[in-house]
């Protein structure tokens, strides 16, 4: 019946307070064996981001931030004394053809953007070399800030010709061969671009997240506790900004509580094997998981749209998170939005109890997402010793899908014990679109620390 349905996905998806803790024991080793070689499942970049701004940075960068869903453009001014900034921005769409076209495509569109922005804001102006702060939300080998080897693709991408290159290089020579005045002054990750801009405002920050198309974090890590860069003898307490990239934790496959969902998921990919937790959790998989357990139920188990014609919901990633945002939203108590629903996007017309199993399995997709979410973040202040902090998140999940943030406090106070009935010590706080502000900030402590000649 429909109740053991329901209660079978309940004993799929519900991951209690003892496996938390168990996960992120395992994640503290993870973390722990990413900086000390190459190689490791988890990467933990250094990015050569090397402190946080003190507020004297000064003058106008151009940012160009790459994520998963939108391509932003902002010219920001950083005021002379430390304060707000003035911005201008344009959204673009990264067209989905692109994600897996090719490279000479990716940077021809992105150079566009960027032309057309710098068109219409600075018509006949001479600029100058404009610095710029380059956010590209993906895993990069960097030898220098201004440089980016892309280790994978991920969040769905494959683009033909860029992994194993610099990303820099290839962006720049399509500048160049458009005059425009740009050179790229910094590569940033969009949970570094999070984290200094967040700590720009707000000191007590020390962690920058990711909860949107991906999931990922950046904290500032010394270079005495990166044994994997002790060849370069760097002075021991000289902090360095690592870009985890822990949606790579536990490809191995040895913790996560994966369901038949999530191993599907993860062999229909471009990149199987890879990021297995950020396939559990990310915002680009939450409505696919949910499909593959509709489809399932249908199919094999004969127990929901009984006669339906289902071929819309056959159709792979045709739901995105927000289908399940609106039925966790859903305020009636006849569930008739979600009927609504069914109806307007799969073509289904769906009874009340597969409502109420939509429903349910919508808040155990979401609550299971910010739960692991929490795992990662509790992570890094155990293996930090940090008690407490404020962490500045961003991203599509985070911002809008219903009770995340509840959740995954809920899940922190569970892994980490803390008293009942007193303030949490760690904070998770709304950072929206700071990481183009942080890139400008990186550019501009880059080129603070170049006329500095260090
Ligand atoms: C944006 C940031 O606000 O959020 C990007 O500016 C980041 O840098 C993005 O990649 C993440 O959210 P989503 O949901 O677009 O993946
Ligand atoms: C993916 C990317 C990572 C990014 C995250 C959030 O995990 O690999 O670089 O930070 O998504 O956008």
């Amino acid at each position: 019946s429909l109740l053991e349905a329901i209660a079978d996905l309940e004993k799929l998806f519900i991951v209690d307070q003892d496996k938390l803790k168990q996960i992120t024991d395992h994640f503290i080793g993870e973390l722990e064996k990413g900086l000390d070689h190459e190689g490791a499942n988890i990467p933990m970049n250094p990015t050569w981001v090397m402190g946080f701004p003190t507020g004297d940075e000064q003058g106008t960068f151009l940012a160009l931030d790459m994520g998963g869903t939108n391509l932003r453009v902002c010219e920001i001014m950083l005021p002379e004394e430390k304060g707000e900034f003035d911005i201008i921005q344009s959204k673009y769409r990264m067209p989905e053809e692109l994600k897996t076209g090719n490279a000479e495509e990716l940077w021809e569109y992105v150079a566009d953007c960027l032309q057309q922005f710098i068109e219409y804001h600075h018509e006949d102006e001479d600029l100058g070399a404009l610095p710029l702060g380059f956010t590209f939300s993906y895993p990069a080998t960097q030898d220098y800030i201004d440089h980016g080897v892309l280790q994978r693709w991920t969040k769905g991408f494959d683009i033909d010709g860029v992994e194993g290159h610099d990303v820099v290089e290839q962006f720049e020579a399509v500048l160049k061969k458009r005059n425009l005045p740009i050179t790229v002054a910094a590569l940033v990750n969009d949970t570094i671009g999070t984290l200094i801009a967040s700590a720009y405002t707000d000191p007590a920050m020390k962690i920058g997240c990711i909860f949107g198309t991906g999931c990922n974090s950046a904290y500032m890590e010394n270079c005495g506790s990166i044994p994997k860069l002790k060849h370069l003898n760097l002075p021991e307490d000289t902090p360095m900004a690592i870009n985890c990239e822990y949606g790579a934790f536990d490809n191995e496959h040895v913790v996560l509580p994966r369901t038949p969902y999530d191993v599907t998921i993860d062999e229909n990919s471009p990149r199987p094997g890879q990021q297995a937790f950020e396939k559990m959790i990310a915002g680009l998989y939450l409505g696919e998981i949910f499909r593959l357990v509709l489809v399932d139920l249908h199919e094999n188990k004969n127990l929901i749209f009984e006669k339906q014609d289902i071929s819309k919901l056959k159709k792979p990633y045709t739901l995105d998170a927000s289908f399940l945002s609106l039925i966790e939203e859903d305020p009636f108590e006849n569930l008739s939005e979600t009927r609504d629903l069914f109806e307007s996007m799969l073509n289904i017309q769906a009874t009340k109890p597969e409502c109420e199993l939509a429903r349910r399995l919508a808040e155990l997709i979401g609550t299971r997402a910010a739960r692991l979410s929490a795992c990662g973040v509790a992570a890094i202040c155990r293996k930090k010793n940090i008690e407490s902090c404020h962490v500045g998140a961003d991203g599509s999940v985070f911002n809008k899908y219903p009770h995340f943030k509840a959740r995954g406090a809920q899940a922190l106070r569970e892994i980490l014990d803390w008293p009942k009935g007193k303030r949490d010590p760690i904070v998770l706080s709304s950072s929206e679109d700071g990481s183009g502000v942080g890139a400008a900030l990186i550019a501009a402590l880059t080129i603070k620390r170049v006329k500095q000649g260090n």
